[in-house]
């Protein structure tokens, strides 16, 4: 049976009860073998956990997450965090200070997830395609506000006859390329207008706004690179806002963000939200391009090491691709490639994973006695968001205690 409505703990029950029998009787099932209950989960300790295992240090999180609202807040903009970083209700809860403050997702089943966690305004910021308009519009008709993105004059025409047919309004948001050039319209082209005049002249859409992402920070060495894009992030924005404005076109929400512009951008005049998503976690990435230091990053995975092999002077753990993701790292500042970080080991080198198997080396002959066969280490991962995303269920850690298990949503 296809369960339509996730149970989510400590959330009132407004599912249908034959879904909710079911989830009953599969967690039940599950517990007998192996899962366990919430009061277990809280008496252990980190050594006890399987590994491979996705740990969140709660207190790290919620430093991560209360500095970067400080950081909305002074700067006089909406925080609309990006939740693919950990797809949990949970973090998303602590990250907004109430259910009605917005979110970005990046899929539509993200969206479907918030929207039966309660979460009433999300903007899935991925370019919409005419294959999505069936959710979309169920979306638009269930949330508050739910907003969607174009950057194609052909799809836009699509989303309007989608509209007529259906007789639905969208909430549209074009999307720009401040840079990066991944996505987006360029703002300096005349179709840039020409798809706003689209979008506003249309019954069907709604324009709500213009949305960018600088991807292009994470090319960057340090702060004061990061700053120069976080400028261009806003001066682009500010600027095509102006042009409409000229056009007799108003903005009600210009949106920028990406954690590490989220971090250092000197100022964010003009614009309204930012969207940074990997701050909750932050990862070796983002310690590399000076975004947090290393001991921030909230998010490990646990891992043991499984043999020595002092004739190649290396150690072999069972954290693989499939629990680190295989992410290069900043290999535009150390071109030696590492597949993480060892907490707490700066010269012990993740330097090669297959699918399960990972293998460390180092520069000096390692101390073989120091991480006996079976003993833990914690790998910080490069991409915290991909790492994440290969569990089916998070470890809430304090110090060397489990303190409850998160299960993240997944699927397209
Ligand atoms: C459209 C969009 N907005 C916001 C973000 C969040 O940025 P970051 O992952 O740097 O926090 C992303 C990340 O890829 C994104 O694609």
């Amino acid at each position: 049976m296809e369960l339509k409505k996730p149970w989510i703990p400590g959330q009132a029950r407004n599912d249908d009860t034959q879904a909710f029998v079911v989830l009953y009787w599969q967690r039940r099932h599950e517990s007998r073998n192996g899962n366990r209950n919430r009061k277990e989960i809280a008496s252990m300790k980190i050594a006890e956990l399987k590994t491979p295992a996705f740990l969140v240090d709660l207190p790290k999180l919620k430093t991560n997450i209360r500095r970067m609202q400080e950081r909305a807040v002074k700067q006089g903009v909406r925080l609309r965090p990006h939740v693919k970083t950990h797809k949990t209700a949970e973090i998303a809860r602590l990250q907004v200070s109430d259910k009605a403050s917005g979110i970005t997702v990046s899929t539509l089943a993200e969206a479907h997830f918030f929207q039966k966690a309660g979460f009433d305004d999300i903007t899935y910021a991925f370019p919409i395609t005419p294959n999505k308009l069936d959710e979309a519009a169920d979306l638009t008709r269930r949330l508050a506000h739910f907003h969607i993105l174009i950057d194609q004059l052909a799809t836009a025409r699509a989303v309007e006859t989608y509209g007529r047919d259906n007789h639905v309004c969208f909430s549209v948001l074009l999307k720009v390329d401040c840079g990066y050039h991944r996505a987006g319209v360029d703002p300096a082209s005349p179709e840039s207008i020409q798809l706003v005049d689209e979008i506003q002249s249309s019954r069907h859409m709604r324009f709500s706004g213009i949305l960018t992402h600088a991807g292009h920070s994470y090319r960057c060495r340090n702060r004061k690179e990061v700053m120069a894009v976080a400028r261009q992030e806003r001066d682009v924005m500010v600027a095509f806002a102006a042009r409409l404005k000229q056009s007799g076109i108003g903005c009600e929400t210009v949106s920028v963000g990406s954690t590490p512009t989220a971090v250092h951008a000197p100022g964010w005049r003009g614009v309204t939200e930012i969207r940074p998503g990997n701050y909750a976690f932050f990862d070796k990435f983002q310690a590399d391009i000076g975004s947090c230091r290393l001991g921030e990053a909230a998010a490990t995975v646990l891992t043991t090491v499984a043999a020595h092999y002092p004739q190649h002077n290396q150690l072999l753990i069972d954290a693989g691709a499939l629990a680190l993701s295989k992410d290069p790292g900043a290999v535009h500042i150390d071109d030696r490639v590492v597949y993480g970080a060892v907490r707490g080991h700066p010269g012990l080198r993740l330097f090669s994973i297959s699918q399960e198997h990972g293998l460390i080396n180092s520069e000096a002959p390692i101390a073989f006695n120091d991480f006996p066969v079976g003993s833990l280490m914690q790998i910080i991962p490069n991409h915290s968001c991909l790492t994440a995303a290969l569990f089916d269920r998070y470890h809430v850690v304090e110090e060397n205690r489990v303190i409850n298990e998160w299960r993240p949503m997944r699927g397209w």
